[in-house]
């Protein structure tokens, strides 16, 4: 029953940010299934209270399946704890604690002060890697990070004249455009923006609660007043952040709907602490070769995915993944956790988790 709580929550994705995804069962003393619920932030109601609402009276003696600790507090809707409390249920099942430093804890404690029997731990990795984007804001303080790339067997990811390549397959493509659903924020580098002339929109067709935001770092302003991006401004948030001193290019991109942050795009905690003040909660970084290193040098992926195309470019000047200062011992090489490889068509998808080190 936990794991349907989860997959109730992950109806959510696209649909709940900044707010977690929450999925909730009921299950009455006999065993029977008496309600569900999945969290939308539109509508307000929490997972809970839907679930309750559907089971009715029959929640008394029952037991909730949560995704995620019911929180305690009232925030837009009052505390779910209550909720449960009020129905009488007898045991909460629920893998994980809000990670919101804030609330962790509470809940279970009020549920347990109220005589409700709480579970915790079951398919916690699980619960934890659905709602990472929330546990990343919560706990780093800033947007969730995950770079990804399409590159060949050898390392490269465009051709040598830089000319913009697809280089994954079409079954990759749809892959790539649900990786832009679950993300509030797309982005990429000053060249990539004024090479490959991209849209960096959400063109996976499932629904979202916000327009997916396309964010270019780009301190020369090399953005074309004439690029998709900056002709289509005005029907997708897009935000460059530059250090350069144009006024009249930057004019003209505000004219037409773009947001010029004028700050020095090198430094990538200000550009995410600009973000997480606009509440984007997670930001896919789809390249090019300078921008993933500098995410990689500044310990700033907290996932990473390469799409590997069954080619082999070759030469010396085809551009490689990552670039930046790179390890300079195999120590301070990024290793990856829970590496999950998955065909798509030709192509590998290769998606794992950088290791966290112990610097001291
Ligand atoms: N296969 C794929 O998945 C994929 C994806 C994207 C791109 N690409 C390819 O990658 C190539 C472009 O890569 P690239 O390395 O030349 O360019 P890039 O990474 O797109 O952009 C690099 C530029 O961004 C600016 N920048 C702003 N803030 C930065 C920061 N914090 N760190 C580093 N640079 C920052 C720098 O110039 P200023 O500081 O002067 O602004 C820098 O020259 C193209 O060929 C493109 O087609 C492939």
């Amino acid at each position: 029953m936990t794991r349907r709580a989860l997959e109730l929550a992950a109806f959510g994705i696209g649909q709940v940010s900044p707010s977690p995804l929450v999925g909730c069962v009921i299950v009455a003393e006999n065993g029977e299934t008496i309600g569900e619920g999945s969290y939308i932030y539109e509508n307000v109601t929490h997972a809970e209270v839907i679930a309750l609402n559907q089971a009715g009276e029959k929640a008394k003696g029952g037991t909730a399946y949560v995704s995620l600790e019911p929180h305690a507090h009232t925030g837009r809707t009052k505390p779910c704890t209550e909720a449960l409390i009020n129905a009488r249920i007898r045991r909460v099942v629920c893998p994980i604690e809000d990670p919101n430093p804030l609330v962790s804890g509470k809940g279970f404690q009020v549920l347990r002060e109220n005589g409700i029997e709480v579970v915790t731990g079951i398919l916690k990795d699980e619960a934890a890697r659905l709602n990472e984007k929330f546990c990343v804001w919560h706990q780093k303080n800033r947007p969730f990070v995950h770079l990804k790339l399409a590159m060949s067997l050898d390392g490269r990811i465009s051709l040598t004249n830089s000319v913009s390549t697809q280089l994954s397959g079409k079954e990759s493509a749809a892959r790539v455009q649900s990786f832009r659903h679950e993300h509030d924020a797309i982005l990429v580098g000053g060249n990539t923006a004024f090479v490959d002339n991209p849209s960096l929109t959400d063109r996976s067709g499932k629904p979202r609660r916000r327009k997916l935001a396309r964010i270019v770092l780009d301190n020369r302003l090399r953005v074309s007043i004439d690029s998709t991006l900056a002709q289509t401004a005005k029907d997708a948030p897009t935000i460059i952040f530059s250090a350069s001193d144009d006024e009249t290019k930057i004019a003209e991109l505000e004219k037409l709907g773009v947001e010029v942050v004028r700050l020095n795009a090198r430094n990538l905690h200000h550009v995410l602490s600009e973000l997480k003040t606009r509440q984007l909660q997670s930001v896919l970084v789809e390249g090019g070769t300078e921008i993933a290193g500098a995410f990689c040098d500044a310990k700033l992926v907290d996932k990473l995915t390469f799409i590997v195309a069954p080619i082999v470019i070759g030469g010396h000047d085809a551009p490689m993944a990552i670039g930046g200062e790179g390890a300079d011992s195999l120590d301070g090489a990024m290793r990856l956790r829970d590496l999950e490889i998955i065909k798509h068509g030709d192509d590998f998808e290769l998606t794992g988790y950088p290791q966290i080190r112990d610097e001291g």
